[in-house]
């Protein structure tokens, strides 16, 4: 880069000051034209706008000072006229003013279509999820959850099923690797039911309780086509003085009827389960066929669908060793238990669980 001296003007006349500035300006033209690199660029800055020594600054103290004043403002505009040059000088050079080519690459045409984005939706497991949910926040419970690797404990013995008890082989169970030296009750496994959280929540507080308690649960059983490994209940739990089973029938024939629509029956049939007594699994009156008999319910007319009963005083003994007030005698509830699998596949219609997991968008693209 050339650093040639400013030269002291002679004479300020126009014509002097004209030339002046026009070799200048040429010089600086000359050498932006020779700038080959974010380096190069860099020194042509400091060298001509640099705030101490920069060649502008230099010629506004220097030229403007000896000027005569009548001078000073053709020397002030030319200087400006010369300042504007060099920046423009110094986008080009640096890429930030644009030339037309340089335009008309990144030129945009806006008659094109625009991206279409793929907009998200509810997984129908989700969607139900939060129908089961909704129906009985409006009835006042509230929403809990619990882990997914659970205690023995409150998976088993606290839910009554003791030790070695047969009942614990209908809920085939995933258990964490190497906890032989534990205690049994300490032992970590993945839980088979949301029921645990019925005890969690009791320990937690004293009744009233109203609650739901969705989440995931897994049991080792072969996947066809209406079981998986894992899968989702929601839990219900209600407790308070004076609650009977005519209150499980009256909530869970509203439940159902709010899920599958006004028309759906219920029916309670007797079951088993160690945590309620006495126990019955629900039935509904046949979607497909309003009870007539069809293939869908093995032409009974009704359809099973959830497991429920009267809390077992044996579990309210367990909770009383943390929360006195669960006092069988004084009070009672009612528990239920739903895959929302299920349900979401006979609200749906679909035949196999496993598109429920498969992720496949010719099955998902359905529900958006
Ligand atoms: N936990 C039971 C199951 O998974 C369902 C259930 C819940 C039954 C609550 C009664 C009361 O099968």
């Amino acid at each position: 880069m050339t650093n040639e001296p400013i030269p002291d003007l002679g004479s300020f006349d126009e014509d002097s000051l004209a030339k002046a500035f026009a070799a200048l300006a040429q010089q600086a033209a000359g050498e932006a034209a020779r700038l080959d690199g974010p380096e190069a660029v860099e020194a042509f800055r400091l060298n001509w706008l640099g705030r101490k020594q920069g060649r502008l600054n230099e010629i506004s103290g220097r030229w403007l000072k000896s000027a005569p004043a009548e001078a000073k403002k053709s020397i002030g505009q030319r200087f400006n006229e010369l300042k504007k040059k060099v920046e423009e000088l110094l986008d080009q050079a640096s890429g930030a003013g644009p030339s037309d080519a340089a335009l008309a690459a990144e030129a945009i045409d806006i008659t094109l279509p625009g991206t279409n984005r793929l907009m998200g939706a509810e997984h129908p497991i989700t969607r139900t999820w939060n129908e089961i949910v909704s129906v009985f926040a409006a009835l006042g419970y509230s929403v809990g959850v619990g882990p997914e690797v659970e205690t023995d404990f409150y998976n088993f013995e606290s839910m009554n099923f003791p030790p070695g008890h047969p009942a614990r082989d209908t809920q085939d169970t995933l258990v964490v690797a190497n906890q032989e030296r534990r205690p049994l009750r300490d032992r970590l496994l993945l839980r088979t039911h949301t029921s645990p959280v019925q005890m969690r929540t009791m320990e937690q507080q004293p009744p009233p309780v109203r609650i739901v308690i969705p989440g995931k649960v897994h049991r080792n059983d072969a996947m066809d086509a209406t079981h998986s490994p894992i899968f989702h209940q929601v839990e219900g739990l209600c407790v308070d003085t004076n609650i009977t089973f005519s209150d499980l029938k009256g909530t869970l024939d509203h439940a159902m009827k709010a899920l599958f629509g006004s028309s759906v029956k219920t029916r309670f049939f007797p079951s088993f389960f160690p945590f309620t007594e006495p126990s019955a699994d629900v039935q509904i009156s046949c979607i497909f066929c309003g009870g007539k008999g069809c293939r869908k319910c093995k032409q009974s007319g009704w359809i099973e669908l959830l497991g429920c009963g009267m809390v077992d005083p044996a579990v309210f003994a367990f909770a009383a060793e943390k929360q006195p007030a669960y006092d069988p005698k004084k009070i009672s509830g009612f528990a239920f238990g739903m895959g929302i699998e299920r349900i979401a596949m006979m609200k749906y219609g679909i035949s196999e669980i496993g598109q429920l997991f498969a992720g496949d968008m010719r099955f998902l693209n359905q529900f958006v």
